[in-house]
């Protein structure tokens, strides 16, 4: 193939956006002749790398914008040392049927026990299967929504968290929440309630919500919407961060076997 094909074969890549194919031509030219390929062949690896490519991108542009602190996926959590999650419940929330109904799920449990790592790695699955999605950590969502209120754009902020197709609130509990705090998030949840899922972590089981809100009024009126199509997952064990320390036997385990006289 001559060098002027070539070059003009590299510009209407280009102008046509194709720039994995514009990338790879030469070398699948190389190899599609050593190997004899079909032309259909040919055509069908080519069109497949740029698919990949641009598949791959809108994949990491829908991850960029959810804003994960950290990345965190389902094939590395460890559901051996967890024995108390289902792997077939994760595998099925994986498939992301839940954010087509709208449902919430609640990840409840102690310290280190990956709840933060099962939000993040169901919200990467989300976002790869081009769901938006925003990751926020309660005490910055409560914080946001107040210096909204206070600059007079609490609606545009509400609109805005309304806007992705599912929101994660992690660390619920953590930190307490003033009133005003406590009737912004109301608000956000009353927002999404049947419009957009929301998965939240918490260290504090939801009968302590109350006092989490400080207000048991409010707190069961959030819970009310949350819980209305939910998915609840009771995470009960040991904290994965201290696994080591398990192990050389420097801490006991928090559950015991029973006694067996
Ligand atoms: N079963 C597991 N397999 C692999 N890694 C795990 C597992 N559980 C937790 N981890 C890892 O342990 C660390 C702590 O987990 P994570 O942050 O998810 O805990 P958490 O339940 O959110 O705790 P906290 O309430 O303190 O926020 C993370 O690095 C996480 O990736
Ligand atoms: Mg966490």
């Amino acid at each position: 193939m001559s060098t002027p094909q070539l070059d003009r074969l590299r510009e209407h890549c280009h102008q046509l956006r194709l720039y994995q194919i514009e990338q790879e031509f030469t070398a699948r030219l190389e190899q599609a002749a050593k190997k004899e390929i079909s032309y259909a062949d040919f055509l069908d690896q080519l069109l497949a790398c740029e698919v990949d490519a641009k598949t791959h991108k809108h994949h990491q542009m829908r991850i960029a914008m959810a804003r994960f602190p950290y990345q965190k996926t389902l094939e590395s959590f460890d559901f051996k040392f967890q024995p108390s999650i289902d792997p077939k419940q994760i595998r099925e929330l994986a498939t992301g049927r839940y954010i087509q109904s709208g449902d919430n799920l609640l990840l409840l449990g102690p310290p280190g026990v990956g709840k933060s790592h099962l939000a993040i790695a169901l919200g990467i699955k989300a976002c790869e299967q081009g769901v938006r999605t925003l990751f926020v950590t309660a005490t910055a969502l409560i914080t946001t929504l107040g210096k909204a209120l206070a600059e007079g754009k609490l609606d545009e902020r509400l609109k805005l968290l309304t806007q992705p197709q599912l929101l994660i609130c992690d660390e619920i509990g953590y930190l307490p929440i003033d009133r005003q705090g406590a009737n912004l998030f109301f608000q956000l949840v009353s927002r999404r309630y049947e419009r957009g899922s929301i998965i939240i972590t918490s260290n504090q089981s939801l009968g302590a919500w109350g006092e989490v809100f400080g207000d048991t009024v409010i707190a069961s009126a959030i819970l009310d919407r949350l819980l209305h199509h939910s998915i609840t997952i009771n995470i009960k064990g040991e904290s994965f961060r201290l696994r080591e320390k398990l192990k050389a036997g420097l801490l006991k385990p928090k559950l015991e076997a029973p006694a067996t006289s």
